[in-house]
């Protein structure tokens, strides 16, 4: 399963893991989805397309109008998935990390 507390205002499937944080700019409300991940043994079988389609109906139905997901470059038999599943990937999104000294730089 992901992260041992979750992040503030998300959910996580209790059958698969994911967590799912929601916010929003004057323009738009978002789902963020994290750590999509469906145990080795139980691959293959519809479940990540079952728990990406549950999060992507409840957007709707909740008025969202963006979910949004981070995917390796390597990942391509996940990436071309997505696509089928009629996601956008923008290749020109670059993750930002902040991270040990750098971090650390910042603290007191
Ligand atoms: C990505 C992941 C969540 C998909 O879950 P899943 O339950 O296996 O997905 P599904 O069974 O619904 O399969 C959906 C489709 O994805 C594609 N797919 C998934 N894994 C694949 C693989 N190893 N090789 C080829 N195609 C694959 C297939 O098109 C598949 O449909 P099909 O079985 O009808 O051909 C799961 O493989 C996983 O946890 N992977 C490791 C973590 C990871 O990479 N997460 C993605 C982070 S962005």
């Amino acid at each position: 399963m992901a992260a041992a507390s979750p992040p503030p205002h998300s959910l996580q499937s209790t059958a698969l893991s994911t967590w799912i944080s929601l916010s929003s700019t004057r323009k738009e409300r978002r789902f963020h989805v994290e750590d999509l991940f469906v145990t080795d043994s139980y691959r293959r079988k519809g479940f990540g397309r079952m728990l990406l389609s549950a999060v992507a109906k409840q957007a709707v139905k909740m008025g969202y109008c963006r979910v949004e997901w981070v995917v390796l470059d390597w990942n391509v038999n996940v990436i071309k998935f997505y696509e089928e599943m009629g996601a956008k990937i923008h290749n020109e999104c670059r993750i930002c990390r902040l991270t040990g000294e750098a971090l650390q730089a910042y603290g007191d």
